[in-house]
């Protein structure tokens, strides 16, 4: 869900003229990112723009390709979204540079994001984590952005917010030697759990999620209730940053907490990623997969909290799926290429895991 900061106003300066670079995702971008991330497509669409006004060569100059403020409660999908971007834009989720806010809680530590002035006790020691070349590492050669995560920017010491103020609003970081690192090619995203307790808090547990929340199409308008719980996560971030800072956030997204269609999608998501890690990592003393439906429904029966989203979910698959079925292969139960049903056990919430034979 996204919300426009109230005072913003979008900076268009002059068009530059640039000949259009990689490649051209279109809508393509947003289904692919789509297949990555479940249930989120408000939050998606409202970040692909932002990836094409870059890829036509249309980003206002001078300040970020696109500045996101993505909020919501855990385990919705906020940080795997910067993720499945990376993955679609340069071929690899890895591909970013994430800086976590929790490391910069103190004054003396934001030295380390841009390193000590020449001279100062431990200046060859600390070089700088975001410089010009650590940003041109992360881009690729079918796109140049280069993605840039600060997770869970409330934890940051107000200094390092101040430091941002200058990167958000001119696209320049200036580092302790002087020099200055160049920002305009790059996707910042901050997340934040600001205002996720409220958010908790107001979907009542015994009044259920689904009810009170129909999921729009991207595009549609948005629900009432859906815009209580951007008001919620805005006002947050406001008794939290100064205006300034919000004023140059392109948009504050809200990501909703998952109902049981996206988990239910998820947990196909977990077991496909699942098969695919045994057949390339065990590679022919690789077997099959095949997890039945009343599997599936249990996995997401013990996997479903509002508290932890899919978080939990992954938890619940790697304790009730993946050890057992390590713990099997370690003590040779399993033969290369045999198929290993999964099913919902008769009695008791547990799974059964038979070996069927090659
Ligand atoms: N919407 C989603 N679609 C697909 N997978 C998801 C989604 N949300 C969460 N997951 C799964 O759960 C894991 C944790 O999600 P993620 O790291 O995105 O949480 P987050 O919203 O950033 O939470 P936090 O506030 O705790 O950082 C992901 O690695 C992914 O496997
Ligand atoms: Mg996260």
């Amino acid at each position: 869900m996204i919300v426009q900061p109230h005072g913003f106003q979008p900076r268009i300066s002059k068009v530059v003229p640039m000949r259009p670079r990689g490649v051209f995702p279109g809508a393509g971008l947003l289904d692919a990112l789509q297949a990555r991330v479940v249930g989120q497509a408000h939050a998606l669409a409202r970040i692909v723009p932002y990836v094409q006004m870059h890829q036509a060569g249309l980003s206002p100059e001078s300040r970020p390709a696109g500045v996101f403020l993505l909020l919501g409660p855990t385990g919705t999908g906020k940080t795997r979204t910067v993720e499945a971007l990376a993955g679609v834009l340069h071929g690899n989720e890895k591909h970013l540079l994430r800086v976590d806010c929790g490391e910069f809680q103190m004054e003396h530590e934001v030295a380390k994001l841009i390193g000590a002035p020449p001279g100062y006790l431990g200046h060859r020691e600390t070089a700088p984590m975001l410089s010009q070349q650590k940003l041109a590492a992360v881009a690729s050669e079918a796109c140049r952005l280069s993605l840039v995560l600060f997770d869970e920017i409330e934890k940051a010491a107000p200094s390092m917010t101040r430091l941002l103020l200058g990167v958000l609003d001119k696209a320049v970081l200036r580092l302790g030697d002087n020099t200055s690192v160049d920002f305009e090619q790059t996707l910042i995203f901050m997340t934040s759990n600001l205002g996720a307790r409220e958010i908790r808090k107001e979907i009542a547990p015994d009044f259920g999620f689904e009810s009170l929340m129909p999921r729009p199409e991207p595009g549609a308008k948005r629900g009432g209730a859906e815009r209580r719980l951007d008001q919620i996560g805005l006002g947050a971030v406001r008794r939290k940053f100064p205006p300034e800072f919000v004023n140059r956030i392109d948009a504050v997204i809200t990501y909703q907490p998952l109902d049981q269609k996206a988990l239910a999608a998820i947990v196909d998501q977990q077991i496909q990623a699942l098969e695919r890690h045994i057949e390339s990592r065990l590679v022919e003393k690789a077997f099959e997969l095949d997890v039945t439906d009343s599997a599936r429904r249990l996995l997401l029966e013990m996997g479903t909290s509002t508290e932890w989203g899919a978080r939990e979910l992954k938890r619940t698959i790697l304790r009730e799926l993946t050890q057992p079925l390590a713990a099997m292969v370690a003590n040779g139960e399993i033969k290369p290429e045999s198929l290993v049903r999964v099913e919902r056990a008769e009695e008791g919430k547990k799974l059964k895991l038979a070996v069927m034979g090659a």
